[in-house]
């Protein structure tokens, strides 16, 4: 079939830029420090740096050579590749639910997005100002009871997304990485700056880096997977189709590395930014979500130049949720262009409408429509609202489910020598252990990952 020819990046710097961006996201600000928090420091940490690079590196390259083989969307991809197989039926679903993924987890990301704007906003106004800790959490659950601010705010995340994803790869995407990653990477060096001279730098690194390996057990692990994938953007047909944008000359082993080293340091120095402020105020760590939209503000509050740091946090969190958003916007506005059904801008206008409206589900799910549960026939998701299990099944279900076939498709149907040629690192002892990894490995953890998630974990 004919298809529609499709923008590149300009440079392999400005999809690294880019890949970036999208792994950089509340994932590493906002969730890893309180996960980190709630599972106990040291041995979390270690454990999630070696998923990262035995299992995120090599999973990051899958998909980007997947999306770079033929240099198309995800759901064209695995149908091209997958040409003249009898499986190739299967392999267009898998194409179809990578699609959807990336979807449903945007029906929760735009809203939490949409607290991170209103929160910069209501810091520049004054209103989380001399406040005690009690009111902040007013403040927060007053946002959370009002549909009105919640939906304003989600609309504007969701109108500047598709804003951006309407106007292309090099004038939408690689605009918009360019002027708000450096911005990111400022502040972030800002916030650690005045967190260090706060004190707790101390207290900080003995948290994050002494072991205690009696805190791992099977449900950390899956916990720190699931923070893994979640933060190198794996299993949501982004790396796919950022991977389809690449010129062919750029190396993906070193990409891949340098997009897992980056988000990786960005969430351990997210660490750095939040612990010692919590420690020298001699707060807990375990406050779960409230970690970042409660206990924080407080302390900006009380400490000195709290307001300005306070309003750098929250434009921090905005700016890497954007550049996460316009990743996970992209992959169906990508297809639905390709394949000749919309152009570019009615796509986005079209995919706009459609997630706006499930977001919207999401936010009144935290007041109106808080009593309603979806899916009641299962014991885990019985007690869950509608954003609840749009995360639960998007964020750790689907992403770990298309990870896997991702693998299996690389490493079991596609012959070894499109891998080889395309991944460019010869024949050699690390290419083979790469292709180790996600023919034998990936099946079987990835695979047990699935099986536990559905409720029929033995270890
Ligand atoms: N990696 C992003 C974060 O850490 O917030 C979230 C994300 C973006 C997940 C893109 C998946 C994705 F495809």
């Amino acid at each position: 079939m004919a298809h529609v020819n499709q923008e590149k990046w300009s440079s392999g710097t400005a999809f690294l830029l880019a890949a970036i961006g999208s792994a950089v996201g509340l994932g590493n600000i906002y969730r890893f420090p309180y996960v980190v928090g709630e599972n106990g420091g040291g041995a979390f940490v270690i454990l999630y740096l070696g998923i990262v690079l035995f299992f995120g590196i090599p999973l990051v390259m899958t998909e980007l050579t997947i999306g770079r083989r033929r240099q198309l969307p995800p759901f064209t991809a695995f149908t091209e590749l997958s040409e003249g197989k009898k499986s190739q039926p299967f392999w267009k679903f898998i194409g179809f639910t990578t699609i959807l993924t990336p979807l449903g987890i945007l029906g929760f990301y735009f809203v939490i997005a949409g607290w991170t704007l209103n929160y910069v906003v209501s810091l520049i106004t004054g209103q989380l100002s001399d406040l005690q800790e009690g009111q902040t959490q007013a403040v927060f659950a007053e946002m959370m009871d009002s549909p009105g601010t919640l939906i304003f705010w989600m609309t504007l995340s969701v109108a500047i997304t598709a804003f951006i994803i309407s106007r292309g790869i090099k004038a939408g995407l690689e605009k918009a990485v360019n002027i708000l990653m450096p911005m990111l990477f400022l502040i972030l060096v800002l916030l650690v700056i005045y967190s260090f001279f706060n004190g707790g730098i101390k207290e900080t690194f003995e948290f994050m880096f002494t072991p205690d390996f009696e805190k791992i057990n099977m449900r950390t692990v899956l916990e720190a997977t699931g923070q893994a994938f979640f933060s190198l953007s794996l299993g949501s047909a982004t790396m796919l189709v950022y991977g389809s944008y690449l010129p062919k000359n750029e190396s993906i082993p070193k990409l891949a590395c340098g997009v897992a080293f980056a988000d990786t340091f960005v969430a351990l120095i997210a660490g750095f930014a939040i612990f010692p402020i919590i420690f020298t105020n001699g707060l807990e760590l375990d406050s779960g979500p409230n970690l970042v939209f409660v206990t924080l503000p407080v302390i900006f509050d009380q400490m000195p130049f709290g307001q300005v740091f306070g309003i750098l946090f929250f434009l921090l969190l905005a700016f890497a949720a954007i550049t996460s958003t316009i990743s996970l916007f992209e992959p169906a506005v990508s297809n639905l262009e390709e394949r000749g059904i919309f152009t570019r801008r009615k796509a986005s206008l079209v995919v706009g409408l459609g997630l706006w409206c499930l977001a919207a589900l999401s936010a009144l799910s935290m007041n109106v429509l808080s009593d309603v549960r979806l899916l009641t026939f299962n014991d885990t998701v019985a007690g869950k609202n509608i954003m609840d299990i749009l995360e639960y099944m998007s964020a750790n279900g689907m992403m770990l489910f298309n990870s896997l076939f991702a693998g299996i498709f690389l490493g079991w149907v596609l012959n070894r020598k499109e891998a080889l040629e395309e991944l460019g690192l010869g024949d050699s002892i690390l290419f083979k252990f790469w292709r180790g990894i996600i023919k034998f490995v990936v099946p079987i953890v990835v695979g047990y990952l699935i099986i536990d998630f559905l409720g029929y974990g033995f270890i």
